[in-house]
């Protein structure tokens, strides 16, 4: 698979990342099973095989056991650690964390960042994680904290390189003007169904346009270099076979999506994970399927190139209007 270069790195990843979220199973405490150890060793060996190197966590993914089984992964593949890029994400609390009552919340302290990475890096059994993400910003963030934990976390060697995930370009600029370190990616939701952040820049001006909180995001990563990432880049599969009760806008989106596979002699995944390679801004999608089939169906998209005409059509039905 083609890499990219993460830019103020010297990170080269596959175009295409794995998405970890679910790799521990169920969203609850019970022990992992060998049963989970097994089925993660063939995703991250299929991941692999593929050409996928970056690997994406959070350390609330499936309550730490997403974490946990890659750490059971790298404990029998010793050699993948040095050949991957691991990153992982802090700053959102479960509701009861710690106290019976506490309420789910977004928490940029520093002693919160500090622990979290400390958490990831146990469950990880590695010393180290090649990028930190911010995953969703905190209303009371104080920059010189964030700052702080960053300084801390790069002098200790724990952490190489930091980024965001769901941030606007002002929450980013923010950030920036605090912290040494620059910021190198931002993981956002997008794909052909949620695709605000590109639709805002041909909506902005005109009559009904929305998005303002947003606006100019995609702009200020490419300026500044930041990478994109894409969560959910397959909006959950709604694009497959999508049932008659579905939206139009899905349906006739899935119909081209479809008819497209076909003529590039492709899968539908390579289409719809194409279209978001199409994009000048270099943008990485994450996938998430725990389907080894579907996984290497989606890597295919390394080899479609969309034209222009391709890339607007698709667009354009799934934004459900005409172009202004
Ligand atoms: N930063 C954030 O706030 C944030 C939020 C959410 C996710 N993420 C990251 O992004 C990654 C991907 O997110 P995601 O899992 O929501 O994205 P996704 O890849 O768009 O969706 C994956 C889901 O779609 C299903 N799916 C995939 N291909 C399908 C197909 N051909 N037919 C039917 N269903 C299909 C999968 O089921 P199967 O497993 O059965 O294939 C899985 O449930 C996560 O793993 C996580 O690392 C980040």
């Amino acid at each position: 698979m083609k890499r990219y270069s993460i830019p103020n790195t010297n990170l080269e990843v596959s175009r295409i990342g794995y998405g970890c979220m679910n790799l521990g199973g169920a969203w609850n405490q019970a022990p992992l099973t060998a049963a989970d150890i097994s089925r993660a060793v063939g995703l991250v060996t299929t991941a692999h095989e593929q050409g996928i190197n970056l690997f994406d966590h959070a350390d609330i993914y499936t309550r730490g056991k997403s974490e946990a089984v890659f750490g059971k992964v790298l404990q029998q593949q010793p050699d993948l650690r040095g050949k991957i890029v691991i990153q992982s994400k802090c700053g959102i609390r479960f509701r009861d964390d710690p106290r019976p009552g506490d309420p789910g919340r977004y928490d940029f302290s520093y002693e919160h960042i500090v622990q979290s990475v400390e958490g990831s890096l146990r469950r990880l059994q590695t010393s180290y994680l090649d990028v930190l993400l911010l995953h969703r910003p905190d209303p009371l963030v104080e920059p010189e904290e964030v700052a702080r934990a960053f300084d801390e976390l790069q002098r200790s060697g724990k952490v190489r390189y930091f980024g965001v995930s769901n941030h606007t370009a002002g929450q980013m600029a923010l950030l920036q003007n605090y912290c040494d370190q620059p910021l190198v990616i931002n993981q956002v939701e997008m794909n052909l169904l949620h695709a605000y952040l590109i639709d805002e820049g041909v909506i902005a001006n005109q009559a009904g346009g929305q998005y303002t909180a947003a606006a100019g995001t995609l702009d200020y990563c490419r300026r500044h270099e930041v990478m994109i990432q894409a969560w959910a880049p397959v909006a959950g599969g709604k694009l497959f076979n999508p049932p008659p009760q579905a939206e139009e806008r899905v349906r006739k989106t899935a119909d081209l999506v479809a008819k497209l596979a076909q003529e590039k002699s492709t899968t539908q995944e390579a289409i719809v994970l194409g279209w978001l390679l199409r994009h000048p801004a270099r943008i990485q999608p994450i996938i998430g399927t725990t389907n080894p089939d579907r996984l290497i169906a989606s890597c295919l998209a390394d080899d479609v190139t969309l034209t222009r005409e391709e890339w607007f059509a698709l667009f354009v039905r799934a934004r459900g209007a005409p172009l202004p």
